[in-house]
């Protein structure tokens, strides 16, 4: 009975935990300048009470990790009040408005505007508190009419200085030709940002990166694996980590120690 227990994938390579998920865990996310400059953007967009700011960027390009990163670093701060949509619910502006609501943990009305009053009540109280409330709503591209119109509501409630209600929307590309027919809305925002693909060398940090985080320091993949991957993945971050993963398992099941560019291309064909 006493069969040899196979090596784990993580423990051959050192690793504690697994580096390459696709779930958008912001303790894995490597900071580019790119991003550095979207967090810091919104961050000022925020802290100034300035309304609106809107991040665009294609299909696995990192917008979900960023939000939640956002989401962290608000949700432990007490002088902030943080609500995070991921999956906004695109059959109407009062839906919209009572999962807002509900966030806030205000009662239910009946009719919308009743509704819009309990919200405006419940931020100019924060506001008096000294605390700012954040909306963060990741796939804004599945938004429709009536609810950016509502969007466009909530920016409207301000106090003689500043905005009530911080909101930033995040989705990919064709959340841009949506706001470019909600031209009243897309006004009001202060920061608009687009994540774009990663250069090679911000490719090789990702990954020593990730790998990092997940408790190797020492190189795995070999500097020909890592060109590989820029150049299949093209830069899109999603595409880099599902490569990663599959090269890294064709390693371990060849048992070799680093991870050499043929177990990438192999794995692309898998994909
Ligand atoms: N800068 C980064 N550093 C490390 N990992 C990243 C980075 N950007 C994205 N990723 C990883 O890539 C994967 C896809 O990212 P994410 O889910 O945030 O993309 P997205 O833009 O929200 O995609 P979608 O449009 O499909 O919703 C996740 O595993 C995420 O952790
Ligand atoms: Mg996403």
């Amino acid at each position: 009975m006493s069969a040899t227990k196979p090596v784990s994938l993580l423990d051959k390579f050192g690793l504690e935990i697994t580096p390459f998920s696709v779930s958008p865990d912001p303790k894995f996310l490597y900071q580019t300048p790119q991003h550095k400059r979207a967090l810091g953007q919104i961050r000022f967009t925020v802290q100034d009470r300035q309304g609106l700011a809107v991040l665009y960027g294609d299909v696995g390009m990192g917008k979900s990790t960023l939000v939640r990163k956002l989401y962290d670093l608000y949700r432990g701060d007490n002088s902030h009040e943080t609500v995070l949509l991921t999956n906004p619910d695109p059959t109407s502006a009062l839906q919209l408005l009572k999962r807002i609501t509900d966030a806030c943990d205000l009662p239910r009305k009946r009719s919308r505007l009743d509704q819009m009053q309990e919200l405006e009540a419940f931020l100019v109280e924060r506001f008096r508190a000294g605390k700012n409330t954040v909306l963060l709503i990741d796939e804004a591209q599945l938004l429709r009419g009536e609810q950016f119109e509502l969007i466009r509501q909530l920016t409207n409630f301000e106090s003689s200085t500043s905005k009530l209600i911080q909101i930033v929307l995040a989705g990919q590309n064709n959340l841009r030709s949506k706001l470019r027919l909600k031209r009243a809305l897309l006004s009001r925002a202060m920061t608009i940002m687009t994540l774009d693909p990663l250069t090679l060398d911000e490719t090789q940090s990702m990954i020593e990166f990730r790998l990092s985080v997940a408790g190797r320091s020492a190189p795995l993949f070999e500097t020909e694996a890592i060109t590989a991957v820029y150049k299949l993945s093209k830069g899109i971050p999603r595409e880099i980590i599902k490569l990663c993963r599959s090269a890294l398992t064709m390693a371990a099941i060849n048992d070799l120690d680093t991870v050499p560019d043929d177990v990438v291309g192999y794995s692309s064909d898998e994909n």
